[in-house]
C-alpha cells in the first residue's frame, strides 16, 4: 500500500515536471487547436510568392538565422526602425534581407483566420522552412509557440551576428554561447548552397587579404582570378552567386566549393580548419551519400529553439513589423 503511495505521488510529481519542462519550450503542433490550419496558410504564401521568385528562398532563410541570432528567435528582426531607435533591420548584415512581403502576406491571411494567434517568430520558422522545401530542399517539423520581443536594436544585430571574416575558434565560440554545436556550424554552413553575396562580404580576400594588396592564400587562386572579373577593387553593389550554377536549388554543392577551396567566406573557408568540421565536409562529397538534408532539418530545430519567449513573455504581434 504504501509502495503504491510513494509510486504515484513519484508519477504525479514527474508528470508536473515533464508538463513544466515542455510548457518552457516549443513543440510540434502547437496551434493545433487554435489555429489548426496554420501551416497550410504560411505555405500559401511561400508558394504564392517563392514560385514566382525562387531567388527568395536564399533571404527568407536567412532572416530566420538573424532573427534567431540576436536576442533569440523572436520576430525582433522583423521589427522597423523608430524615430527614437533604430533596429535590427538597419543593420548592414540585414540591409540585404528581402522577402518581408512573404512574412505579411502569412500574417494577414492568419489574422483574418485566427487573430492574435500566430507570433511573428514562427511565421519565419515555418517560412524558412516551406521556402527550402519549395527549391528542393529538406523538409523537417517546425517545433512551434514561440511569442514576439518588443526590442529589436541595430547594435545588437552588428555585435552578435558571425562575419564572413570569423575564424573557426570565433565561429564555434558565438554558436556554443547559443547552445549550437560544431556541427550545427557546419551544417547550417550549408545554407550558402542558396543565394548571393555582395562583392564586399569576401572583397579583401581577393584584393587586400592581409594589408599588402595581396590575396587570400586559402583560396583557390585561379577561382579568385575568376571572381576578380565580375568584382572591382572596393565594389559595393555588385553581387555573386554563392553556388555558381545552382544557387537558386538547395544541394549539396556548398560542401563541393569548400572542399575545393571556392567558399565566398573566411567564415566558409575556415571549416577546412578543424578535424570535426573537415570531416563533414568531405563525407558529403563521398559516394556512400550525403546526410545534409536529415541534418539540415535537425539542426534548423536546434536554432529555432535559441532564446524562444514563451508562455506569457512577449507578445503575438498584430503587424509584423510592429509591436502592438
Ligand atoms: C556561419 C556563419 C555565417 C556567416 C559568417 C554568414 C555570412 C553571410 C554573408 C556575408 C552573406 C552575404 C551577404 C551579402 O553580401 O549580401 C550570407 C548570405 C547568405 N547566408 Fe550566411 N552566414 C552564416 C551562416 C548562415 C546560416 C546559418 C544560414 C542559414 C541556415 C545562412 C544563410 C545564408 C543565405 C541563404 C545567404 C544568401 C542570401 C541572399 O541570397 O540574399 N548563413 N551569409
Amino acid at each position: 500500500m504504501a509502495t503504491l503511495k510513494f509510486l504515484s505521488i513519484f508519477i504525479i510529481y514527474f508528470a508536473i515536471v515533464l508538463g513544466f519542462v515542455n510548457s518552457q519550450g516549443v513543440e510540434v503542433g502547437f496551434y493545433k487547436k487554435t489555429c489548426p490550419n496554420v501551416e497550410k496558410i504560411v505555405k500559401k504564401a511561400v508558394v504564392d510568392y517563392v514560385s514566382i521568385a525562387p531567388t527568395l528562398a536564399a533571404p527568407l532563410l536567412r532572416m530566420h538565422f538573424h532573427d534567431c541570432f540576436v536576442r533569440g528567435c523572436d520576430g525582433s528582426v522583423l521589427l522597423n526602425s523608430t524615430k527614437s531607435n533604430q533596429a535590427e533591420k538597419d543593420a548592414i548584415a540585414n540591409l540585404s534581407l528581402r522577402g518581408f512581403q512573404v512574412i505579411d502576406a502569412a500574417k494577414s491571411a492568419l489574422e483574418k483566420q485566427c487573430p492574435g494567434v500566430v507570433s511573428c517568430a514562427d511565421i519565419l520558422a515555418l517560412v524558412a522552412r516551406d521556402a527550402v522545401s519549395l527549391i528542393n530542399g529538406p523538409t523537417w517539423q517546425v517545433p512551434l509557440g514561440r511569442r514576439d520581443g518588443r526590442v529589436s536594436i541595430l547594435s545588437e544585430a552588428t555585435t552578435n551576428l558571425p562575419t564572413p571574416f570569423d575564424n573557426f575558434t570565433t565561429l564555434k565560440t558565438r554558436f556554443g554561447s547559443l547552445g549550437l554545436s560544431v556541427k550545427d556550424l557546419v551544417v547550417l554552413s550549408g545554407g550558402h548552397t542558396l543565394g548571393v553575396s555582395h562583392c564586399f562580404s569576401f572583397g579583401s580576400r581577393m584584393y587586400n587579404f592581409t594589408g599588402k594588396g595581396d590575396m587570400d592564400p586559402n583560396m583557390d587562386q585561379k577561382y579568385i582570378a575568376q571572381l576578380k572579373t565580375k568584382c572591382k577593387p572596393n565594389d559595393v553593389t555588385t553581387t555573386v552567386e554563392m553556388d555558381p550554377g545552382s544557387f537558386k536549388t538547395f544541394d549539396t554543392d556548398y560542401y563541393t566549393l569548400v572542399s575545393k577551396r571556392r567558399g565566398l567566406f573566411v567564415s566558409d573557408a575556415t571549416l577546412l580548419t578543424d578535424k570535426q568540421t573537415k570531416a563533414y565536409v568531405l563525407a558529403q562529397l563521398s559516394s556512400s551519400g550525403s546526410t545534409f538534408f536529415e541534418d539540415f532539418g535537425v539542426s534548423m530545430v536546434n536554432m529555432g529553439k535559441i532564446g524562444v519567449l514563451t508562455e506569457k513573455s512577449g507578445e503575438i504581434r498584430k503587424k509584423c513589423a510592429f509591436i502592438n
